[in-house]
């Protein structure tokens, strides 16, 4: 173990200062990400947590695309971006699609990669038919049958195969305790005893029942810098483990912008990861990671990829790195998912080109990248 630690340390500092020579005036490496003699972010990081991304299933469609191969060198653990939500996965009552995720899972398995289930629950991206009957509002007990019946019947399918699922998406309020959605509207606190996490506890029993051994997260965004959501949060997961709901972890969405406060960012984690007094093997995943080059709702125009941007995004990409390798060590951390395979098809492209990733959309390594792999020796 010792000796293949150090060898990889010798191939990566081999592969890094090769990069770093091409680097030397400034532009970004001729390297791409699916190149043989390329750094891998999942050898780099294997003795901290698995590295991954969200990607979709016509990216494993054809083993020479440059988008398949980078999938294969390049992470241990995937997402799929859209096509196993609730409208994609289960658009009719009586109607299940689980081809594409049949054939992401398969791919995983022959890849040695961790597939995530995202998501069983949101409030977005699921078919109205959940809450409705015969035109009118569904019943809290027709509601509640109906996400047992989803639950258990996909996790059941993927049963010892996918080892994590995001049960419920985003259920945090920005102001209140919980989100207000059609899930907590129509169900509420159908049991009587004060709280209403009702619909949520029900995802977690149904699924820890489907599957008892597969890890069950609660995920949801700005956990990271925004305290009195980390405590909101804090306080649902509490309430609902000490009910003993079988919750495992909280899932840090991690779309963030470009630059961090790393100590309050820190602290963020902090609260969260209180959990463990109470419940030693509780975890935190980083699910859906991006840096947004663009103040949220700004006007449409292309980020100029200037040297201040560029050091100040590797700047940010290394400062959360160094955090999750602190997490990794604390045992709390081991899976870190990028959102998008690259720069060309993330979701912050919506009417301008956005650079939030460690891959350009031609797939070069950016200088970010080496930056995160060095992080790792
Ligand atoms: C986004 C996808 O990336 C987009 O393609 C889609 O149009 C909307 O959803 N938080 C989540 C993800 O949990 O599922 C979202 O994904 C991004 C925000």
């Amino acid at each position: 173990m010792r000796i293949l630690r150090y060898v990889r340390a010798g191939l990566l500092a081999a592969a890094v200062s090769a990069a770093m020579l091409l680097n030397a005036c400034g532009e970004i490496p001729e390297q791409y990400a699916y190149d043989e003699e390329a750094p891998s972010l999942r050898e780099a990081y294997a003795d901290y947590f698995k590295v991954g991304a969200a990607i979709n299933s016509w990216n494993l469609e054809d083993p020479e695309s440059p988008e398949y191969k980078t999938i294969a060198k390049q992470f241990s653990v995937l997402t799929l971006e859209n096509e196993s939500k609730p409208e994609n996965l289960h658009p009719e009552e009586d109607r299940y699609y689980f081809d594409k995720f049949d054939l992401f899972v398969d791919f995983c398995e022959d890849h040695d990669i961790s597939p995530r289930g995202h998501t069983l629950l949101w409030h977005t991206q699921v078919p109205d038919w959940f809450f409705r009957d015969n035109g009118h509002d569904a019943s809290a007990e027709l509601v509640l049958s109906r996400i047992k019946e989803h639950v258990t019947t996909i996790v059941s399918r993927y049963k010892g195969r996918v080892k994590t699922w995001d049960v419920v998406n985003e259920v945090i309020g920005d102001d209140g305790p919980l989100r207000q959605s059609e899930w907590l509207r129509l169900v509420g606190d159908y049991d009587g005893d004060g709280d209403d996490y009702d619909y949520i506890e029900t995802a977690f029993i149904a699924a820890h029942e489907a599957d008892p051994d597969a890890r069950l997260i609660i995920n949801d965004y700005s956990l990271e810098t925004s305290s009195s959501k980390a405590i909101r949060m804090y306080n649902a997961v509490k309430k609902m483990l000490d009910d003993g709901v079988p919750i495992s972890g909280v899932g840090f969405q991690m779309h963030i912008g470009n630059g961090v406060d790393l100590d309050a960012m820190r602290e963020n984690y902090r609260i969260i990861s209180r959990l463990r007094d109470d419940y030693p093997e509780f975890v935190i995943e980083v699910t859906e990671l991006d840096v947004n080059c663009y103040p949220w709702n700004a006007p449409p125009a292309d980020v100029e990829v200037t040297k201040e941007l560029l050091e100040q995004f590797s700047k940010t990409y290394t400062d959360v790195f160094t955090l999750f390798k602190e997490l990794s060590e604390d045992g709390l951390l081991d899976s870190v998912v990028m959102w998008g395979l690259h720069d060309g098809v993330s979701w912050l492209n919506n009417g301008h080109s956005n650079y939030p990733m460690l891959i350009t959309k031609e797939l070069k390594l950016k200088p970010a990248f080496y930056d995160v792999i060095k992080l790792a020796e």
